[in-house]
């Protein structure tokens, strides 16, 4: 089960944290990578790390927001493996600003990564993967999207983003179903990953909310990374427009 030996995965963000992570397992799964993120020598040590543990796979510097760019990777990884099976989108930023003092600037800019980028990524893969009436799409969101009683203070850009990332793949995942192309979300809870650790939680408030948390600690970046192998193979085949929470009973609690 899970085998993805013969499939073309493509992960946003992949030079670190979870990105990093999909693209590590999906190639340990037996896929072919192509690891992309803004920075190409960090994408270059994750294409080292999967070759030397025996799986293929490609660095692209990417910047998700730029049509042009994403359009031009998603060119060059067809034209080398011939298809794309699964999507990660997975890139996004969390830029901490009060709602108060948030320009159009900071709004624009996060809006464009997390919420812009991953449609710009999945309109370009869900027309190649039609072409083989087989896909696999999976959005990272958050559990901070709304509706769940979860705010992230100075986030609301982020959580805006978020949610849309949620209301965006339901659509997506009806307008293409008869396509064959499955499109579902992941929603992480707090995850250590680098963006957790840049966000500059002090050890009480990080321990202040682990106590709500039921499993009393933060996820790793691989248990993200295994929902998105599910996710992605083809035994998940009739799951779409989905959200999967893994939050550590976060929610539940
Ligand atoms: N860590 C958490 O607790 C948590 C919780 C919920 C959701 N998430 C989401 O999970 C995803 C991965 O986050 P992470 O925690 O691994 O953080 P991270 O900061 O380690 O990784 C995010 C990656 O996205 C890349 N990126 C940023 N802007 C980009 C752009 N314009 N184009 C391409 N790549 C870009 C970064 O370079 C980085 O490698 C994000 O979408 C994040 O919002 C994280």
């Amino acid at each position: 089960m899970f085998e993805l030996k013969n499939k073309v995965a493509l992960v946003t963000g992949a030079r670190r944290g979870m990105g990093k992570a999909d693209a590590l397992i999906l190639a340990k799964q037996g896929a072919k990578v192509a690891v992309t993120d803004i920075d190409l020598e960090e994408c270059k040590q994750v294409v080292e790390e999967i070759k030397k543990a025996g799986g293929e796979a490609m660095a692209f510097k990417m910047n998700v927001s730029d049509k042009a760019e994403v359009d031009k990777v998603f060119d060059e990884v067809i034209k080398k493996w011939g298809r794309l099976d699964i999507l990660v989108n997975n890139a996004g930023v969390f830029l901490p600003k009060m709602a108060l003092d948030m320009t159009e600037t900071d709004w624009d800019k996060t809006l464009d990564i997390n919420l812009k980028g991953q449609f710009l990524c999945a309109q370009r893969a869900a027309k190649e993967m039609a072409k083989n009436k087989w896909g696999r799409i999976i959005n990272i969101a958050s559990i901070a999207s709304g509706g769940v009683g979860v705010g992230v203070m100075a986030g609301s850009h982020y959580s805006a983003s978020k949610g849309g990332i949620i209301g965006m793949s339901e659509t997506m995942a009806i307008e293409w179903a008869p396509l064959g192309i499955n499109v579902n979300v992941i929603a992480p809870g707090a995850i250590d990953t680098p963006m957790i650790q840049e966000a500059g939680m002090s050890k009480e408030a990080m321990d202040a909310f682990l106590a709500g948390v039921p499993m009393k600690r933060m996820g790793e970046a691989d248990e993200i990374a295994s929902a998105v192998v599910f996710l992605g193979s083809e035994e998940a085949s009739y799951i779409t427009g989905a959200t999967l929470v893994v939050d550590g009973g976060w929610l539940a609690s």
